[in-house]
């Protein structure tokens, strides 16, 4: 049995009207029409455009949204960003970006990463860009076509191999939202039915997690939030929290500061992304320690008929749990810390 002490925020919720962004990237079809405006325009533009479903941001007249009318698959296009309305499907879950400059009849010599079998020299360039280390790629016809991936670009000539070089991405940040002392408990709600995982807690609102000193904001500015540890759990069980953010996200990089997290029997801390329909739109978890566990468990969950790559095995130290087996769906891909 498990009590949970619990930090979670979970992000879901219904889908704000907002965009995907895709850098570098275009959608190879005319635009339906098109408005001066800085890249955050063109979303609001788009959304009250009849007919327009995506848009293409560029620097032409100091930025312009050129406003499409389908989603397509997404061409390499530098310094351009490509935005879709959350409403439209998404072609692939990775848009098809090229971002590499092929060469045939050229190999680069050592410099191995991993090998993974592809018939499609073209797809080498989307492996080498997911590829954390990778700058490069040589495709060869060995079992029916293989890429190799590269950590260096050093060329030589040979005879029918493909090379291609990555175009280093040009991706810059912005910050766009922090949670603070200033703010952290309005940008969530509090979760207060039955735990989904049948753990023996009581999830409790904001009021009573505030009475009891289970939410607190610190005088030098850190937020605290845990269970109840000085009584004895009855009823549905350990009061505790579990938030969910009022936002919703589709990407970015998020900067998570933490002093403490509880470690030791009846805890379960947590922080993880989750998606609309469970487990269709993924599960994310970034942090869960559960009990007296010693390592983080960084999971990704999918939907049925998910397949992992097993050659990245080699370019980490966890272990991929499930859907290892390339061309083998498994209901369930995830990957551990240990
Ligand atoms: C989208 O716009 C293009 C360019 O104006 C046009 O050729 C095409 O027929 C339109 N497609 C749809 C589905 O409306
Ligand atoms: C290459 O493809 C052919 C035709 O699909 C197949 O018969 C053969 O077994 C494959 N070879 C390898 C090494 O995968
Ligand atoms: C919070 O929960 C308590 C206990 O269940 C309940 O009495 C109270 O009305 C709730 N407050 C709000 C604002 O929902
Ligand atoms: C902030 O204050 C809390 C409560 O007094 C304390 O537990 C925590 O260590 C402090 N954090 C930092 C970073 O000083």
């Amino acid at each position: 049995m498990k009590s949970l002490l619990i930090a979670l925020f979970f992000l879901n919720g219904a889908l704000a009207q907002q965009c995907s962004y895709y850098p570098d990237s275009d959608i190879s079809i005319s635009p339906i029409n098109y408005e001066p405006g800085g890249m955050d325009d063109c979303c609001k533009i788009c959304e009250y455009t009849p007919g327009c479903g995506a848009f293409t941001w560029s620097g032409y007249n100091g930025g312009t949204c050129w406003l499409k009318n389908i989603t397509g698959p997404l061409i390499y296009a530098p310094k351009n960003i490509v935005g879709i309305l959350n409403k439209n499907v998404i072609p692939s879950p990775l848009p098809s970006i090229n971002k590499c400059t092929m060469q045939s009849n050229t190999d680069i010599p050592g410099n191995d990463m991993i090998n993974i079998p592809n018939s499609q020299a073209s797809d080498c360039c989307n492996l080498c860009y997911l590829t954390q280390g990778c700058k490069a790629y040589t495709w060869s016809s060995v079992n029916n076509g293989t890429c190799w991936l590269k950590s260096g670009t050093t060329t030589s000539n040979n005879n029918g191999i493909i090379a291609g070089i990555l175009t280093p991405a040009t991706i810059s940040w912005t910050l766009r939202e922090t949670y603070d002392s200033t703010n952290f408990y309005s940008k969530f709600d509090f979760y207060t039915d039955g735990d989904p995982t049948h753990g023996y807690v009581d999830f409790v609102n904001q009021s009573v997690a505030q009475q009891k000193g289970l939410i607190a904001v610190n005088s030098n500015g850190t937020i605290y939030m845990g269970a109840d540890h000085t009584n004895k759990a009855t009823g549905r069980g350990r009061k505790s929290v579990r938030l969910s953010s009022k936002a919703a996200y589709n990407g970015g990089l998020f900067i998570h500061d933490l002093v403490h997290m509880p470690v030791g029997p009846g805890t379960w801390p947590a922080y993880w992304f989750i998606g609309p329909d469970w487990p269709n739109n993924g599960e994310a978890d970034i942090i869960e320690g559960i009990g007296g566990n010693t390592k983080n468990a960084v999971t990704l969950h999918t939907a049925d008929g998910c397949t992992m790559r097993k050659e990245y095995q080699q370019l980490f130290t966890g272990t991929f749990a499930d859907g290892k087996n390339p061309g083998v769906p498994s209901t369930d891909c995830f990957i551990q810390d240990w």
